[in-house]
């Protein structure tokens, strides 16, 4: 973290899911970052304690439960820990549920955009950073990449809730001449990641021996970025970002769901001392996703121009990933429990500007 930002109180909102909480860690990570980060997050079911348990002591550190559409509790905040900077990763992600359930990706991603950034308007010294997807621009076919000023076509409920509030961000930017930068970013994988997500249920299934479903027919083409280079880039926009901006962040890692599945499957045996074989026959291709994007990929042009490029190869990155699922038994324990969550509501039962209210 350059001096810029070193002193600085960061908003993260979303910390105590994967990202987020990657993003604090990297944070704290810096002896030269002498700021506090809040970390507004309202736990839902994709959050896990474990995330931030080996920080929660940092004197730099304070979590508030809530939720980002609380402008009574932003406010609430603003008095107490005066915010320089938000980097927002609150939201609905799984792509499945909104497909199942639409409404809380609109409260959440849109409505609760809206709420930050009203916020934001009441205190216009705050940068605001903005954590969006690739999925907002469609689909590609098998060739060609999406830049910055490509049209937006969301097929999911879920990214057109991202769609929406990114446009919504824009918007009061010029409106409102606030200090506001989006970034889209391809799918991330790491430790922490909520085990509904591709890279870990596969690696959990393959753990337990459980089946390994297969959207249609495998072929489904994703960019690939390890979390912390996603941080290293969010940093690097931070820094060097111009205002009203768009960033893609991709990685130039794209392979099929297939083949992805068969590099955890060799990681997965190698760590359990088994053939990949044995993995291999509990493949279960299933009826195709609904809207199914086929392929995304991304132009990085104006990110490298802001001299940022990920230093995590696909190979390295998975294989640092099956590992921390192989060693983080209890992690997985939990995450995979719902008497954890209910556990986790009952420690934390409401936040505390909406004790007040
Ligand atoms: N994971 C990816 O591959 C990926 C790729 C591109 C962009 N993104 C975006 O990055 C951000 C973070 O994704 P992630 O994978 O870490 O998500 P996640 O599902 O792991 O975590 C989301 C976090 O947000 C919190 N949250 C949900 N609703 C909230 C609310 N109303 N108020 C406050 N907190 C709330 C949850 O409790 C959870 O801790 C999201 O905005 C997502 O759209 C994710």
């Amino acid at each position: 973290m350059s001096c810029t930002f070193a002193n600085h109180t960061f908003l993260v909102t979303g910390g105590m899911g994967f990202m987020g909480s990657a993003f604090i860690r990297h944070l704290l990570a810096q002896d030269n970052f002498r700021g506090k980060i809040i970390n507004l997050d309202l736990l839902t079911y994709a959050s896990h304690l474990g995330n931030l348990a080996a920080i929660e002591e940092d004197p730099r550190y304070f979590f508030v439960k809530g939720d980002v559409g609380n402008g009574s509790l932003l406010r609430k905040i603003q008095e107490m820990h005066p915010i320089d900077v938000i980097v927002h990763f609150a939201a609905e992600t799984h792509v499945d549920r909104s497909i199942h359930t639409p409404r809380p990706f609109v409260e959440t991603n849109t409505l609760g955009m809206t709420e930050l950034l009203e916020f934001v308007r009441e205190n216009p010294s705050i940068r605001l950073h903005h954590i969006s997807t690739d999925e907002v621009y469609g689909s590609l076919g098998e060739t060609g990449r999406f830049d910055e000023t490509s049209p937006y076509r969301p097929n999911s409920p879920y990214s057109a809730s991202k769609a929406a509030a990114d446009h919504f961000v824009l918007a009061y930017g010029k409106t409102y001449d606030l200090q506001v930068t989006i970034s889209h970013a391809c799918n991330n994988y790491g430790p922490h990641q909520f085990p509904e997500k591709f890279i870990p249920l596969m690696t959990l299934n393959c753990m337990q021996k459980k089946l390994l479903p297969i959207y249609g027919n495998g072929k489904n083409q994703r960019d690939w970025l390890y979390v912390y280079d996603h941080c290293s880039a969010i940093e690097t926009i931070l820094e060097k970002g111009e205002m009203q901006e768009v960033y893609n962040i991709g990685s130039g890692h794209e392979c099929t769901n297939l083949e992805l599945l068969e590099r955890i499957i060799e990681y997965v045996a190698a760590a359990q001392g088994e053939s990949v074989s044995r993995y291999r026959e509990l493949i279960a291709f299933v009826p195709d996703r609904p809207g199914h994007d086929f392929r995304y990929a991304l132009a990085t042009d104006k990110m490298e121009s802001l001299g940022w490029k990920p230093t995590v190869s696909l190979s390295e990155g998975i294989k640092k990933t099956v590992e921390w699922y192989h060693t983080h038994e209890k992690w997985v324990k939990e995450a995979q429990s719902e008497q954890y969550h209910e556990w986790v509501s009952r420690q934390y039962p409401q936040a505390f500007a909406e004790q007040d209210a």
